[in-house]
């Protein structure tokens, strides 16, 4: 299939007016180039029900690259808060499924059929510029819609990762670091702490128990040692 070819100049012109309207959303001064996007897309496996979401589509720089890479239309749905963005999207990209709302509520926004059922999803929102609460929301509802052994692709212009895994019970890894992008930019991919991770952190519960067990028995096992 044909792949749209945005038009750069109201491509540059949309990005303009929303870097005025709202800086901090929109957390970059140009769109992310092919050669970020081609990085990103290039970790999306491409087989046929592998179903991919991307959230902070903006003007759809990642959705041309994944579309280039092999996804099919019918297998990608992109989320933006934007309205007018959504209708340059809607315009660039008649055959995807372009979604207008907030990632946080992303759960709510998805086909029914998609829930649980996503294998990757691709972020554009600038995740440094939100608080540790609507960073958190926007990883629950992705993390709900996405598969068991889904991931969660990130990219960032800072050095360290832009989401605090610890807090939000995530894995990273850093994929790596783009030169070629305005500003040089690094992808990050997270995941769900494994079952192996659990299992191990059950066994660590378990022995955490017999150490409460201990402690609780011990006063009485002194108090016996004082009364003999
Ligand atoms: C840095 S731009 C990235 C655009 C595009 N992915 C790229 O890389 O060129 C960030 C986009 O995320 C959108 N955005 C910010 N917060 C959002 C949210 N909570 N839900 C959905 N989209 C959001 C902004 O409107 C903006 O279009």
């Amino acid at each position: 299939m044909t792949v749209s070819r945005i038009r750069k100049r109201d491509e540059s012109l949309l990005f303009l007016k929303q870097l005025i309207k709202n800086p901090k959303s929109l957390g970059a001064v140009v769109p992310s180039s092919p050669v970020l996007a081609d990085f990103i897309c290039s970790h999306v496996p491409i087989f046929d029900n592998h179903l991919v979401v991307e959230i902070g589509a903006g003007t759809g720089r990642f959705t041309q690259a994944l579309l280039r890479a092999g996804v099919k239309p019918e297998n990608l749905a992109i989320l933006e808060i934007d309205p007018d963005m959504c209708t340059f999207l809607r315009h660039n990209f008649p055959q995807v499924n372009v979604i207008e709302g907030n990632a946080s509520q992303l759960h709510t926004l998805l086909p029914e059929s998609w829930l649980g059922k996503v294998g990757t999803i691709i972020s554009g929102i600038p995740m440094v510029n939100l608080s540790k609460e609507d960073q958190s929301d926007i990883i629950t509802s992705c993390f709900s819609v996405l598969n068991d052994t889904g991931n969660f692709l990130q990219f960032t212009y800072g050095p360290v990762s832009p989401l605090p895994t610890k807090k939000l019970g995530l894995k990273k890894k850093r994929l790596g670091h783009i030169l070629l992008n305005f500003p040089p930019a690094t992808v990050w991919r997270y995941w769900k702490q494994t079952t192996v991770h659990d299992v191990k952190w059950e066994k660590k519960s378990e022995k955490l128990d017999k150490i409460k067990e201990f402690v609780k028995f011990k006063p009485r096992l002194l108090l016996r040692e004082e009364n003999d």
